[in-house]
């Protein structure tokens, strides 16, 4: 753990108390309500050291400490992504400071585009895997062995499981699939939408992977969820921008909020 990270959780425990933190998780595009349910202390990333500075519209820049459904919670309002600055490790020193603040999983949460016709605007999809379709990575840089992080099993099989027993409890639908990194900030050419189906991918999104790569790094065990905010490219009619985005994401929020109480409330 990086000096820094050990003090901006120094901070983070002076303000919002020292119990540990059990999970941590990552409001994507227009998800940020669950932050404001939290029961706990709001701390700006501006008063944190090395967080994200301005973030993308849409997001949240708030780092909320406190309990939901009872659990000890850190909730990243926002999140850096690499078309901001170029900078693959920009959640880098969060996730630092999430682990330093004792916490052992990290759920990511996105808006992204399906691939899929059966999963269509609103619906939610638990990443079962990834494709880096960037080629871009967090760990370039890293001096140690540690870089070498293996990929198998990336997204945690046991929090995989948890979290489908959620969606069962609540009567909602999680599809699973493999998401797709694409850089950003354009989108796709349905060109590249049709390759990536060749290549495997259900959803495709700008975010994500470089979190769960330096989670595994970190030793953060990790799940993702994508809610679809819309057909990708050259597969549906509806246009797709930033602001479609932002105004489809509540269509899914409701029930994935629905599933991560129900998963804290269960947790083990
Ligand atoms: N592509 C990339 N990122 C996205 C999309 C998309 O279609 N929808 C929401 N985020």
């Amino acid at each position: 753990m990086s000096r820094n990270a050990e003090a901006v959780a120094a901070l983070v425990r002076q303000r919002a108390g020292t119990d540990p933190v059990a999970v941590g998780l990552i409001l994507g595009s227009g998800l940020g309500h669950l932050a404001s349910a939290v029961d706990g202390v709001a701390i700006p990333y501006a008063d944190l050291p090395g967080f994200p500075h301005a973030g993308v519209s849409g997001h949240n820049a708030n780092l909320v400490v406190g309990r939901l459904e009872g659990r000890r919670v850190a909730v990243f309002g926002g999140r850096e992504h690499y078309y901001e600055q170029g900078r693959a490790d920009a959640m880098r020193l969060p996730l630092e400071v999430l682990a330093a603040l004792g916490a052992t999983r990290l759920i990511a949460t996105n808006a992204a585009g399906s691939l899929r016709p059966d999963m269509p605007t609103g619906a939610l999809m638990l990443l079962s895997d990834h494709i880096n379709f960037s080629g871009l990575n967090p760990l370039i840089g890293e001096r140690t062995d540690a870089r070498f992080v293996p990929m198998t099993d990336a997204h945690d099989p046991g929090l995989r499981t948890a979290l489908r027993a959620a969606a069962t409890a609540e009567g909602v639908t999680l599809h699973e699939g493999v998401y797709a990194w694409y850089s950003g900030p354009s989108f796709e050419t349905p060109a590249e939408i049709r390759a990536i189906r060749i290549l495997g991918g259900d959803a495709v999104g700008m975010s994500t992977v470089p979190e769960v790569i330096l989670a595994r790094f970190l030793g953060l065990k990790v799940a993702a969820i994508s809610t679809i905010t819309n057909m990708a490219a050259g597969m549906g009619t509806e246009s797709i921008s930033h602001e479609h985005t932002k105004a489809m994401a509540p269509l899914g929020a409701a029930k994935l909020e629905r599933v991560l109480r129900q998963y804290l409330q269960k947790m083990e």
